[in-house]
C-alpha cells in the first residue's frame, strides 16, 4: 500500500496528539485542583462574635469559651461600625480582614474549616487565611487590619 506524505502526516499527528492527551488532561485537571481547594458548598457560617471598638481598637479574650479558641478556627467579629473577619491559623497568630468581599460588596459569612478558607456567600469567591484570593470573581485580596495577641487578649486596631 502506497502512503502518500499528507496521509503520512495526518496519522503521524493523530498518533501524536494521542500519546501527549492524557499528560495535557492530567495538568490541566491538576491545576483546576490546586487553584480551587474550596467547594464552596462546603462551608458553613461563621460564629460571631459581639465586640465594642473604643478609641479604634477592639480587644476580645481569647478563652477556651471563645470561637476563636482553636488553631484553625475563625469568626465574624461584629462591631458598632461593621464587622471583620477574624481567623486563628497558629498558637499565638491571628489575622484580622475585611469581612467586605473585594468582588461586589457582599459581607463574607462563610468558612470551610478544612481548607481554613473564606467563601463569600454571594458568587463563591473564596479566600485564604491572610485574605489573599484563592479563587474568583473577586480579584483583589481583602484589606487587613493590625493585630495583636498578648495574655490571651487579641487586639485589633480598626481606627
Ligand atoms: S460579592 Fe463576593 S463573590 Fe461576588
Amino acid at each position: 500500500m502506497k502512503v502518500n506524505r499528507r496521509d503520512f502526516l495526518s496519522k503521524a499527528f493523530q498518533g501524536a496528539a494521542l500519546i501527549a492527551l492524557p499528560g495535557i488532561l492530567g495538568s490541566v485537571l491538576e491545576s483546576c485542583n490546586s487553584a480551587n481547594p474550596t467547594n464552596p458548598a462546603n462551608a458553613s457560617s461563621l460564629s460571631t462574635i459581639q465586640a465594642t471598638s473604643q478609641s479604634g481598637l477592639i480587644t476580645i479574650d481569647i478563652n477556651s469559651s471563645s470561637p476563636l479558641a482553636k488553631t484553625g478556627s475563625a469568626a465574624l467579629l461584629q462591631f458598632q461600625n461593621g464587622s471583620i473577619l477574624v481567623d486563628h491559623p497558629s498558637d499565638t497568630a491571628f489575622n484580622a480582614l475585611s469581612s467586605i468581599c473585594t468582588h461586589q460588596g457582599c459581607t463574607i459569612t462563610n468558612y470551610d474549616a478544612g481548607s481554613q478558607n473564606f467563601v463569600c456567600p454571594c458568587h463563591g469567591s473564596v479566600f485564604n487565611a491572610k485574605g489573599q484570593v484563592v479563587s474568583g470573581p473577586a480579584g483583589s485580596s481583602l484589606p487587613t487590619y493590625q493585630n495583636q495577641y498578648v495574655n490571651g487578649q487579641l487586639t485589633i486596631k480598626v481606627g
